[in-house]
Protein backbone atom coordinates (compact mmCIF):
# COMPACT_ATOMS: atom_id res chain seq x y z
CA UNK A 1 0.00 0.00 0.00
CA UNK A 2 1.66 3.42 -1.19
CA UNK A 3 2.44 5.33 2.38
CA UNK A 4 0.75 8.81 2.42
CA UNK A 5 3.28 12.02 1.18
CA UNK A 6 4.00 12.46 4.69
CA UNK A 7 4.24 9.41 6.79
CA UNK A 8 6.77 7.93 6.19
CA UNK A 9 9.59 11.18 6.32
CA UNK A 10 8.32 13.32 9.13
CA UNK A 11 6.09 12.57 12.90
CA UNK A 12 2.06 13.60 13.34
CA UNK A 13 1.39 16.92 13.83
CA UNK A 14 1.33 18.32 17.23
CA UNK A 15 -2.12 19.29 17.98
CA UNK A 16 -3.61 23.10 18.78
CA UNK A 17 -0.28 24.65 17.38
CA UNK A 18 -1.37 26.35 13.82
CA UNK A 19 1.28 28.48 13.26
CA UNK A 20 2.79 27.39 9.61
CA UNK A 21 6.37 28.61 11.15
CA UNK A 22 6.59 29.10 15.15
CA UNK A 23 9.85 29.20 16.34
CA UNK A 24 9.68 29.10 20.52
CA UNK A 25 12.77 30.20 22.72
CA UNK A 26 15.21 29.06 20.08
CA UNK A 27 18.76 29.68 21.04
CA UNK A 28 22.22 29.08 18.90
CA UNK A 29 25.43 30.14 20.10
CA UNK A 30 28.33 29.65 17.79
CA UNK A 31 32.34 29.62 18.36
CA UNK A 32 34.67 31.45 16.60
CA UNK A 33 37.92 31.12 17.87
CA UNK A 34 38.54 31.15 21.77
CA UNK A 35 34.95 33.03 21.93
CA UNK A 36 31.42 32.35 21.39
CA UNK A 37 28.72 34.26 19.57
CA UNK A 38 24.95 33.62 20.84
CA UNK A 39 23.39 34.40 17.49
CA UNK A 40 20.22 33.39 19.09
CA UNK A 41 19.10 34.30 22.49
CA UNK A 42 15.96 32.66 23.25
CA UNK A 43 13.90 33.70 20.12
CA UNK A 44 10.66 33.44 19.82
CA UNK A 45 8.84 33.58 16.30
CA UNK A 46 5.73 32.74 14.95
CA UNK A 47 4.24 33.56 11.66
CA UNK A 48 0.15 33.24 10.62
CA UNK A 49 -0.76 31.40 7.57
CA UNK A 50 -1.24 33.61 4.47
CA UNK A 51 0.88 36.46 6.45
CA UNK A 52 3.96 38.25 5.08
CA UNK A 53 6.60 39.32 7.16
CA UNK A 54 10.45 41.09 7.34
CA UNK A 55 12.92 40.46 9.38
CA UNK A 56 15.23 43.66 9.78
CA UNK A 57 18.29 44.23 11.82
CA UNK A 58 21.77 45.20 11.63
CA UNK A 59 24.88 42.70 10.62
CA UNK A 60 25.26 40.32 12.47
CA UNK A 61 22.08 40.65 14.86
CA UNK A 62 21.09 37.17 14.12
CA UNK A 63 18.50 36.99 10.94
CA UNK A 64 20.62 34.49 9.05
CA UNK A 65 20.42 32.56 11.98
CA UNK A 66 16.96 32.38 12.75
CA UNK A 67 15.50 31.84 9.13
CA UNK A 68 17.67 28.91 8.98
CA UNK A 69 16.61 27.70 12.58
CA UNK A 70 13.02 27.92 10.79
CA UNK A 71 14.20 25.99 7.93
CA UNK A 72 15.64 23.56 10.08
CA UNK A 73 18.98 23.79 8.34
CA UNK A 74 20.52 24.84 11.68
CA UNK A 75 19.50 22.93 14.96
CA UNK A 76 19.19 25.43 17.57
CA UNK A 77 21.00 24.73 21.21
CA UNK A 78 17.55 25.04 23.04
CA UNK A 79 14.01 25.72 22.09
CA UNK A 80 11.77 24.33 19.50
CA UNK A 81 10.92 24.88 15.92
CA UNK A 82 7.42 23.66 14.29
CA UNK A 83 6.55 24.12 10.99
CA UNK A 84 2.91 23.36 10.25
CA UNK A 85 2.80 21.97 13.70
CA UNK A 86 5.24 19.41 13.26
CA UNK A 87 8.65 19.49 15.61
CA UNK A 88 11.40 19.51 13.84
CA UNK A 89 13.82 18.60 16.93
CA UNK A 90 12.26 14.75 16.64
CA UNK A 91 13.89 14.30 13.12
CA UNK A 92 16.71 13.20 11.73
CA UNK A 93 18.46 15.27 9.17
CA UNK A 94 17.41 12.87 6.10
CA UNK A 95 13.69 13.50 7.55
CA UNK A 96 14.10 17.49 8.18
CA UNK A 97 15.63 17.54 4.28
CA UNK A 98 12.53 15.77 2.98
CA UNK A 99 9.90 17.42 4.90
CA UNK A 100 11.69 21.07 3.93
CA UNK A 101 11.53 20.09 0.28
CA UNK A 102 7.57 19.66 0.14
CA UNK A 103 6.58 22.59 2.61
CA UNK A 104 9.46 24.84 2.49
CA UNK A 105 10.79 27.58 0.00
CA UNK A 106 13.99 28.65 0.39
CA UNK A 107 15.96 31.62 -0.81
CA UNK A 108 19.52 31.45 0.40
CA UNK A 109 21.32 34.83 0.92
CA UNK A 110 24.61 33.21 -0.98
CA UNK A 111 22.12 31.81 -3.95
CA UNK A 112 23.69 28.26 -3.37
CA UNK A 113 23.14 27.30 -7.10
CA UNK A 114 24.70 24.39 -8.57
CA UNK A 115 27.50 25.22 -10.85
CA UNK A 116 27.55 22.46 -13.47
CA UNK A 117 23.34 22.98 -14.11
CA UNK A 118 21.93 25.56 -16.03
CA UNK A 119 19.40 27.91 -14.55
CA UNK A 120 16.70 25.79 -15.79
CA UNK A 121 18.13 22.43 -14.38
CA UNK A 122 18.75 24.32 -10.81
CA UNK A 123 15.28 25.69 -10.73
CA UNK A 124 13.96 22.15 -11.44
CA UNK A 125 16.30 20.33 -9.03
CA UNK A 126 13.82 20.59 -5.76
CA UNK A 127 11.15 18.79 -7.97
CA UNK A 128 13.36 16.09 -9.46
CA UNK A 129 14.83 15.51 -5.95
CA UNK A 130 11.08 15.24 -4.90
CA UNK A 131 10.72 12.73 -7.44
CA UNK A 132 7.97 14.80 -8.92
CA UNK A 133 9.86 15.65 -12.65
CA UNK A 134 5.95 15.33 -14.24
CA UNK A 135 5.74 18.06 -12.83
CA UNK A 136 8.47 20.37 -13.87
CA UNK A 137 7.24 21.62 -17.63
CA UNK A 138 3.72 23.00 -16.70
CA UNK A 139 5.49 24.98 -13.50
CA UNK A 140 8.69 25.98 -15.24
CA UNK A 141 7.53 28.22 -17.67
CA UNK A 142 5.30 30.62 -16.08
CA UNK A 143 8.66 31.57 -13.00
CA UNK A 144 10.91 31.84 -15.85
CA UNK A 145 8.00 34.31 -17.74
CA UNK A 146 7.51 36.04 -14.48
CA UNK A 147 10.73 36.22 -13.24
CA UNK A 148 12.28 37.44 -16.48
CA UNK A 149 14.54 34.43 -16.98
CA UNK A 150 13.62 33.45 -20.89
CA UNK A 151 17.17 34.45 -22.42
CA UNK A 152 18.97 32.64 -19.72
CA UNK A 153 16.97 29.63 -18.85
CA UNK A 154 20.21 27.13 -20.62
CA UNK A 155 23.10 29.37 -19.33
CA UNK A 156 25.12 28.07 -16.24
CA UNK A 157 25.55 30.42 -13.07
CA UNK A 158 28.96 31.74 -13.81
CA UNK A 159 27.10 33.52 -16.91
CA UNK A 160 24.81 34.82 -14.69
CA UNK A 161 24.99 38.37 -13.77
CA UNK A 162 24.19 38.14 -9.15
CA UNK A 163 20.58 39.49 -10.04
CA UNK A 164 20.16 36.70 -12.79
CA UNK A 165 21.13 34.32 -9.90
CA UNK A 166 19.53 35.71 -7.50
CA UNK A 167 15.79 35.48 -9.52
CA UNK A 168 17.00 31.35 -10.49
CA UNK A 169 17.43 31.04 -6.40
CA UNK A 170 14.23 32.60 -6.04
CA UNK A 171 12.33 30.34 -8.94
CA UNK A 172 14.18 27.42 -7.63
CA UNK A 173 12.23 28.12 -4.19
CA UNK A 174 8.90 28.58 -5.48
CA UNK A 175 8.72 25.55 -7.94
CA UNK A 176 7.60 23.27 -5.71
CA UNK A 177 4.83 25.43 -4.50
CA UNK A 178 5.74 25.41 -1.40
CA UNK A 179 3.47 26.94 1.56
CA UNK A 180 5.86 28.41 3.35
CA UNK A 181 8.50 30.45 1.87
CA UNK A 182 11.92 32.05 3.70
CA UNK A 183 14.05 34.02 1.69
CA UNK A 184 17.15 35.53 2.74
CA UNK A 185 17.89 39.03 1.22
CA UNK A 186 15.83 37.86 -2.06
CA UNK A 187 16.03 41.36 -3.70
CA UNK A 188 20.33 42.44 -2.30
CA UNK A 189 21.46 41.67 -5.66
CA UNK A 190 18.32 43.00 -7.84
CA UNK A 191 18.11 46.51 -9.06
CA UNK A 192 14.76 48.16 -7.81
CA UNK A 193 12.50 47.10 -11.00
CA UNK A 194 13.37 43.50 -10.49
CA UNK A 195 13.42 44.10 -6.49
CA UNK A 196 10.05 45.65 -6.58
CA UNK A 197 8.71 42.60 -9.43
CA UNK A 198 9.93 40.13 -6.56
CA UNK A 199 8.28 41.76 -3.77
CA UNK A 200 5.00 42.18 -5.99
CA UNK A 201 5.16 38.35 -6.58
CA UNK A 202 5.41 37.48 -2.72
CA UNK A 203 2.66 39.65 -2.14
CA UNK A 204 0.45 37.76 -4.71
CA UNK A 205 1.85 34.51 -3.27
CA UNK A 206 0.63 35.38 0.06
CA UNK A 207 -2.74 37.30 -0.82
CA UNK A 208 -4.22 34.74 -3.72
CA UNK A 209 -2.65 31.44 -2.34
CA UNK A 210 -2.29 32.15 1.58
CA UNK A 211 1.19 31.35 1.05
CA UNK A 212 3.11 32.19 4.55
CA UNK A 213 6.38 34.09 3.72
CA UNK A 214 9.55 35.43 5.43
CA UNK A 215 12.05 37.65 4.08
CA UNK A 216 14.96 38.90 5.56
CA UNK A 217 15.74 42.23 4.31
CA UNK A 218 18.04 45.11 5.08
CA UNK A 219 15.53 47.57 2.86
CA UNK A 220 12.73 49.51 4.39
CA UNK A 221 11.54 49.49 0.35
CA UNK A 222 11.36 45.73 0.54
CA UNK A 223 9.75 45.27 4.20
CA UNK A 224 7.71 47.70 3.46
CA UNK A 225 5.59 45.26 1.30
CA UNK A 226 5.16 43.03 4.68
CA UNK A 227 2.30 42.89 6.97
CA UNK A 228 4.85 43.43 9.95
CA UNK A 229 8.29 44.39 9.87
CA UNK A 230 10.73 42.34 13.03
CA UNK A 231 13.42 43.36 13.85
CA UNK A 232 16.29 41.90 15.59
CA UNK A 233 19.51 43.35 17.76
CA UNK A 234 21.75 41.40 19.23
CA UNK A 235 20.45 38.27 19.02
CA UNK A 236 16.88 38.75 20.60
CA UNK A 237 13.91 40.65 18.51
CA UNK A 238 14.29 43.88 19.90
CA UNK A 239 10.55 45.04 18.65
CA UNK A 240 8.07 44.47 16.00
CA UNK A 241 5.41 46.79 14.05
CA UNK A 242 2.41 46.27 11.97
CA UNK A 243 3.46 48.15 7.98
CA UNK A 244 0.14 49.56 7.82
CA UNK A 245 0.97 52.11 10.82
CA UNK A 246 3.10 54.38 7.89
CA UNK A 247 1.59 56.71 5.22
CA UNK A 248 4.68 56.08 3.22
CA UNK A 249 7.80 54.35 2.83
CA UNK A 250 10.02 57.60 4.15
CA UNK A 251 8.15 57.32 7.04
CA UNK A 252 8.39 53.36 7.44
CA UNK A 253 12.34 54.03 7.07
CA UNK A 254 12.71 56.85 9.45
CA UNK A 255 10.78 54.75 12.12
CA UNK A 256 13.31 51.94 11.57
CA UNK A 257 16.26 54.43 11.64
CA UNK A 258 15.22 55.58 14.93
CA UNK A 259 15.01 51.76 16.41
CA UNK A 260 18.33 50.79 14.72
CA UNK A 261 20.11 53.98 15.90
CA UNK A 262 19.90 53.76 19.44
CA UNK A 263 23.04 53.03 21.18
CA UNK A 264 22.82 49.56 23.40
CA UNK A 265 21.89 50.48 27.15
CA UNK A 266 25.82 48.75 28.47
N1 LIG B 1 28.46 29.19 11.04
C1 LIG B 1 28.83 30.16 11.88
N2 LIG B 1 29.97 30.02 12.60
C2 LIG B 1 30.34 30.97 13.47
N3 LIG B 1 29.67 32.11 13.69
C3 LIG B 1 28.53 32.30 13.00
C4 LIG B 1 28.06 31.34 12.05
N4 LIG B 1 26.91 31.80 11.52
C5 LIG B 1 26.67 32.98 12.09
N5 LIG B 1 27.63 33.29 12.99
C6 LIG B 1 27.68 34.49 13.82
O1 LIG B 1 26.41 34.66 14.41
C7 LIG B 1 26.03 36.04 14.40
C8 LIG B 1 24.73 36.20 13.64
O2 LIG B 1 24.98 35.89 12.28
P1 LIG B 1 23.85 35.97 11.17
O3 LIG B 1 24.45 35.44 9.91
O4 LIG B 1 22.63 35.33 11.67
O5 LIG B 1 23.62 37.55 11.05
P2 LIG B 1 22.72 38.39 10.03
O6 LIG B 1 21.83 39.24 10.86
O7 LIG B 1 22.10 37.49 9.04
O8 LIG B 1 23.81 39.32 9.34
P3 LIG B 1 23.86 39.89 7.80
O9 LIG B 1 22.88 41.02 7.75
O10 LIG B 1 25.29 40.37 7.69
O11 LIG B 1 23.57 38.77 6.87
C9 LIG B 1 27.19 36.80 13.79
O12 LIG B 1 28.01 37.30 14.84
C10 LIG B 1 27.93 35.74 13.00
O13 LIG B 1 29.30 36.05 12.91
MG1 LIG C 1 22.35 37.23 6.99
Amino acid sequence: MPTSILTDSAPPPVSGTTFPVLVDAASKRFQQGSSTVEALRSVSFSVESGEFVAIMGASGSGKSTLLHVAAGLTRPDGGRVLIDGTELSAMSDGQITRFRRRKIGLVFQAFNLIPSLTAEENIALPLLADGQSARIEARMQPLIDRLGLGSRRHHRPDALSGGEQQRVAIARALITNPAVILADEPTGSLDSINGQNICRLLQELCEEQQRTIVVVTHEPAVARWAKRIVVMKDGQILTQFPTAQFCNLHELAAHYHDIVNVPSAS
